[in-house]
């Protein structure tokens, strides 16, 4: 520490209370002195300063370790970064245990029932602190409508899924439920970004349904940047008292949940299962039911969701690695480390298709299913620190400066790095169509993806894949569907057929939906629309050529037989730049020309017509 440090340091001392001087021997602890070098004598910016540590403050709190372990931590990741060390040096990579799921198939009912006996043993844990700077939307993506013909938004679904979950498994309930007990719960992790416009879509809302207490908020902290290899903290250009900071990414998950008790408090309430899931996948809970069944009957302590993924793809490979020590673990390996780790070890070529036109490794979509005891236990031991990466862009081949600051993140799927070898570490793989359908690009981009042949991950293949799923699920169950046709928005050509819109109160499982609809089911044209809400509707048979909404409030058993509709229905018409950003982000609008409306609100039995 230089001299001049010190005196105006010392200067400044007596200002300060017990706990912000200690924040500052933090960090002069571990080399910040830089942070101090332009402080003025005591009576000039003192309210600065204490905001200064203050925010240091919240930083040390927020990371596992505090501030110094991040230091440390950083110095040495940014060290290997220099070098070029491997991470993967020493490991030769095999494919993994995991189960191949076909959607439909007698044993995906069969794990289905399986995970349905389970369910109600879960917690779900949404991870939504994300800024979605690559979709460009100016709200927060859980307030997207996932289609615009009822215009339920991504946490409306998702609560509404587990809602619906919870019904189903009422009498599968943990035996020692108190009244206390909120069901199956629900954690979302917010951030600064997300955090207020989170909780202010839930009061607005009324929570979707769910109690209040039902859903708890844990907002993520962001950590401290970097500004060279000794890891000194940036301060901010405008603003010498307080320090840059980016967000470290999904991984701060399991840290959080850890710190904030939930896993105590969800342990003592008899739950087994941890579901995570990301902010803008309408299709996760066609599949939760099966995926945790194959939790269940493996005995995975960690489970992954994926999908089949091609060589190449830029989708992450889960992957079984083996060191020359003999150590071995199950994980994620990003796209960009595949190719370079399968050249120096067991394939020449690199990340190539097997035989079957697919990458012989799956391809992970982070919805993951943990074991509770384990992981609970797991954390107390690593207080829930997952390992980091650093990514400095540096300004030349000295790799000495960054061309801006850096910092260091970590991802939730890396989670298993930390357990041991005998964990049993395990992967479910169900077809895209079913089980993934993010909504994380921009219009522009997604043109990019379209021209690759790519899938393009818009609000405009969201919407139109949400209901290709529905449709295709119904197909499964023994209805007659036509034929999907080219629709284009935004630039982007999309399959479009029938607009299903499944409610999540209409069925959890492919049993439950065959049982309800299926067979007896025509719908005639692929601009049809057919939109059902409440368990308790049954679809003998119905010919369909248009709209159709059919509603029944809980309590109303409603038969529908020998019903024919046949009307103008609606039109999914191309919208301009001028039109509001929902509507601009998916590229066209829905005019409703005609709509046969069938609600139910009161409970009863009815046969229609
Ligand atoms: P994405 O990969 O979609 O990243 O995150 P993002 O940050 O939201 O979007 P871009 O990269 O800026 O375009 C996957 C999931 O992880 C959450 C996101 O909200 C999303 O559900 N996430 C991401 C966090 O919760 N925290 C983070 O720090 C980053």
């Amino acid at each position: 520490m230089s001299m001049s440090i010190t005196n105006s340091l010392s200067a400044n001392r007596g200002i300060f209370t017990a706990d912000e001087n200690a924040m500052i021997d933090k960090l002069l602890g571990c080399g910040q002195d830089h942070l101090f070098s332009s402080w003025p004598a005591p009576g000039t910016d003192d309210d600065d300063k204490r905001r200064f540590l203050a925010q240091a403050a919240v930083c040390d709190a927020g990371y596992p370790g505090g501030i110094a372990q991040y230091v440390a931590n950083a110095k040495k990741l940014l060290q290997d970064s220099k070098e070029g060390v491997n991470p993967f040096d020493g490991w030769t990579p095999a494919v993994p245990d995991g189960i191949v799921v076909e959607y439909a198939s007698k044993e995906h009912v069969e794990l289905e029932s399986e995970g349905m006996r389970e369910v109600g043993s879960a917690a779900f844990v949404l991870v939504a602190g994300g800024l979605g700077e690559r979709l460009g939307y100016s709200g927060i993506k859980v307030e997207l409508p996932c289609e615009r013909s009822t215009d339920s938004c991504y946490l409306q679904l998702y609560i509404q899924s587990i809602l619906a979950l919870q019904q189903r498994s009422a009498g599968e309930m943990p035996a020692h439920r108190s009244a206390k007990d909120v069901g199956i719960p629900l954690a979302i992790m917010t951030s600064d970004d997300t955090h207020a416009k989170t909780l202010d879509l839930l009061e607005r809302n009324d929570y979707f349904g769910a109690k209040k207490e039902q859903v708890t908020l844990v907002k993520q902290e962001k950590v401290p940047c970097l500004t060279n290899n000794d890891a000194h903290l940036a301060l901010k250009d405008a603003d010498p008292y307080a320090l840059q900071t980016k967000p470290h990414g999904h991984g701060d998950v399991h840290a959080l949940l850890h710190t904030s008790g939930l896993l105590d408090r969800w342990s003592a309430a008899g739950k087994k299962w941890v579901v995570f899931f990301q902010d803008t996948n309408s299709l996760v809970f066609r599949v939760v039911p099966g995926a945790l069944g194959v939790s269940k009957q493996k005995g995975f302590v960690f489970n992954s969701l994926c999908v089949p993924r091609k060589a190449k793809e830029a989708i992450g490979a889960i992957t079984e690695l083996t060191h020359t020590d003999g150590r071995k673990m199950t994980v994620n390996v990003e796209y960009n480390q595949l190719d370079p780790l399968l050249r120096a070890t067991i394939n020449k070529d690199g990340d190539v298709n097997n035989d079957k036109g697919v990458s012989p490794f799956p391809g992970n979509i982070n919805q993951l299913i943990v074991s509770l005891e384990e992981y609970k236990t797991q954390l107390a031991k690593t207080g829930g620190q997952i390992e980091e990466f650093v990514n400095p862009k540096y300004k030349d081949a000295s790799k000495t400066a960054f061309k801006s600051p850096t910092r260091l993140e970590c991802m939730m799927q890396d989670y298993p790095k930390s357990l041991d070898a005998s964990a049993c570490v395990g992967f479910t793989v169900f077809d895209n169509w079913v089980g993934y359908s993010p909504v994380k690009n921009s219009p522009a981009d997604g043109v990019g993806k379209f021209e690759g042949g790519n899938p393009t991950h818009t609000a405009t293949s969201g919407e139109m894949e949400f209901y290709g799923c529905a449709a295709k699920v119904l197909e499964l169950a023994g209805a007659e569907m036509a034929a999907p046709v080219d629709f284009s928005a935004n630039d982007i050509v999309v399959p479009s057929g029938p607009k299903v819109v499944l409610h999540p109160s209409f069925a959890c499982t492919f049993e439950e939906l065959k049982g309800k609809a299926g067979k007896g089911l025509k719908v005639t044209s692929a601009s049809s629309a057919l939109i059902v809400e409440g368990a308790g509707v049954k679809i003998e048979s119905l010919e369909l050529d248009g709209a159709l909404v059919i509603k029944a409030c809980p309590g109303a058993f409603v038969t529908v037989k020998n019903l024919k509709v046949s009307n103008k229905g609606w039109r999914f018409e191309k919208c301009g730049a001028d039109a509001p950003e929902i509507d601009r982000l998916r590229g066209f609008v829905i005019e409703k020309d005609e709509t046969e409306e069938l609600v139910f609100d009161q409970p009863g039995a009815y046969t229609v017509p």
